[in-house]
C-alpha cells in the first residue's frame, strides 16, 4: 500500500522504551558509567512515534532533544530507572530495553568529594537491578518484552543466551567492537534474534535501523505471536 493509504503501523499501541547510559555516583563530582549516546534509543522513541505509537521514554543523562510527541522522563541511576520503567509499565504493548545500564554501582556514595591519598585505590561496586529481566518476569509484563545484547565477542552465543535468561520475544545484538555501529555512532547494524529464528539489519543511519525493528515489533503485534 502507498503511504498515506495504510493507517501507520503502530497506531493505538503504547511502547515503552528505555535509552542512554546511567550513572552511579561515587561522590558529587565522580561516577560508574557506561558508553552510551542514547543515539539509538531515542531514534527508536522517534520512528515509535512516526509510526503512530503512544511512545514513553525514559532516558539516561544524554545530550539529546526530546522527539516530538514523545512522553520522556529523564533518571540518572539504574535504581532510578527501574523505578521510572516499572511505574510507567501498566498498559504498555511493548517494553523495548535499549538503556545502556551500569551493571554495578558504588557500594557506597560519599557525601562529599573523594580526597586522592595512596597510590591505589579498591572500589567495592555491588550489582544493580537487571531491569530488562525484571519487566520480563513482571505481572504486568506487556506482551512484547525486546532487549539488545551489546558483545564484543560471539554475538550470537550471548545474545542468545540473554534471550533465554531474560525471558525476552526478541534481542537485538549490537557488535560494538566496531567504530562504524553502536555506542556514539550516528549508525548501525543489528541481528535480531528470537526462539527460532533471526534477522539482520543492515549497516544504516540509526533513524532506519529503528525502523526496521519496530516493524519486526508490529508483526508481533499484529500477529500476537
Ligand atoms: N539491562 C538492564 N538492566 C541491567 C543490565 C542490562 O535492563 N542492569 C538490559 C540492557 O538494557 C539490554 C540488555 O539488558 O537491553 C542486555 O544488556 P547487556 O549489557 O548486553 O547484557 P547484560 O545482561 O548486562 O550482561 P553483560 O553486560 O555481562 O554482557
Ligand atoms: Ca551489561
Amino acid at each position: 500500500l502507498a503511504d498515506g493509504l495504510a493507517p501507520p503501523r503502530l497506531a493505538g499501541r503504547r511502547l515503552l522504551i528505555s535509552a542512554g547510559p546511567t550513572f552511579e555516583d561515587l561522590d558529587p563530582v565522580r561516577f560508574v558509567g557506561n558508553r552510551s549516546s542514547g543515539k539509538m534509543g531515542f531514534a527508536l522513541a522517534a520512528a515509535a512515534r512516526a509510526m503512530g505509537a503512544d511512545v514513553t521514554l525514559v532516558a539516561g543523562q544524554v545530550a539529546l532533544a526530546t522527539p516530538p510527541g514523545v512522553r520522556r522522563i529523564d533518571v540518572r541511576r539504574a535504581a532510578e530507572m527501574q523505578a521510572a520503567v516499572l511505574a510507567a509499565l501498566p498498559g504498555q504493548d511493548a517494553y523495548i530495553g535499549a538503556a545502556a545500564v551500569a551493571d554495578y554501582a558504588p557500594a557506597e556514595t560519599a557525601r562529599q568529594k573523594i580526597k586522592k591519598k595512596e597510590e591505589r585505590l579498591a572500589l567495592e561496586l555491588v550489582r544493580t537491578p537487571d531491569i530488562l529481566a525484571a519487566v520480563a518476569a513482571h505481572p504486568q509484563r506487556p506482551r512484547l518484552v525486546v532487549g539488545f545484547a551489546a558483545e564484543t565477542a560471539d554475538l550470537e552465543t550471548y545474545a542468545r543466551g540473554k534471550l533465554a535468561a531474560k525471558g525476552l520475544d526478541l534481542i537485538a545484538a549490537n557488535d560494538v567492537s566496531r567504530a562504524d555501529r553502536g555506542f556514539e555512532a550516528d549508525d548501525n547494524a543489528l541481528t535480531v534474534f528470537w526462539r527460532d529464528g533471526r534477522h539482520e539489519i543492515a549497516h544504516a543511519p540509526k533513524a532506519q535501523v529503528a525502523r526496521a525493528l519496530l516493524s519486526l515489533v508490529a508483526d508481533r503485534l499484529e500477529t500476537g505471536r
